[in-house]
């Protein structure tokens, strides 16, 4: 029988991160009131970080005809590839504030993990993923093709 794993990191708190990844985890929780979400009430904020230091934001904007919504990590990653079509994506961290709580960590939805992987394919480089809530654990993956193994990655259209 074949099988799959993949290694991760859960950390206690965000005051456990190094210097780096907490500025941009902190940056991301604040960001999570920018989201436009008069639906759901689930506010959602993502930061990119490109090598060259730049941060690029995103939240999820949506709509009254509900699929043409976007995520924020979606909104977040197209703006980094449209205003720096070159530089590489070092990560992506994604927060969120909601009515119900805000302790465990938000993983990206379905259509956000292909969304990542392709960036990560066109990167040519992993791109690591920071998650959490308002408070609480966070989670760091490594490279965005742990969170969609076997992803559609398109070699043979
Ligand atoms: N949402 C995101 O922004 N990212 C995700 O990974 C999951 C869901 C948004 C979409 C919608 O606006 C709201 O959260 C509730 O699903």
């Amino acid at each position: 029988m074949a099988s799959h794993s993949f290694e991760y990191q859960r950390i206690n708190s965000i005051e456990d991160l190094a210097q780096e990844e907490k500025n941009i985890l902190k940056k991301t929780k604040e960001l999570c009131k920018n989201a436009y979400a008069p639906y759901s009430n689930f506010l959602v904020g993502s930061i990119v970080r490109l090598n060259n230091g730049e941060m690029i934001k995103g939240v999820n904007i949506e709509n009254a005809s509900y699929p043409v919504g976007i995520c924020a990590e979606r909104a977040a990653l197209s703006a980094a590839i449209a205003n720096f079509p070159k530089e590489k994506i070092n990560t992506i961290a994604i927060s969120y504030l909601s009515q119900k709580g805000n302790v465990e960590p938000l993983f990206p939805c379905g259509m956000c993990r292909q969304f990542i992987l392709e960036c990560e394919t066109r990167n040519e480089a992993p791109i690591k993923i920071i998650l959490s809530a308002q408070e609480g654990e966070v989670i760091i993956i490594n490279k965005a093709s742990d969170l969609l193994p076997f992803g559609f990655k398109g070699t043979n259209l």
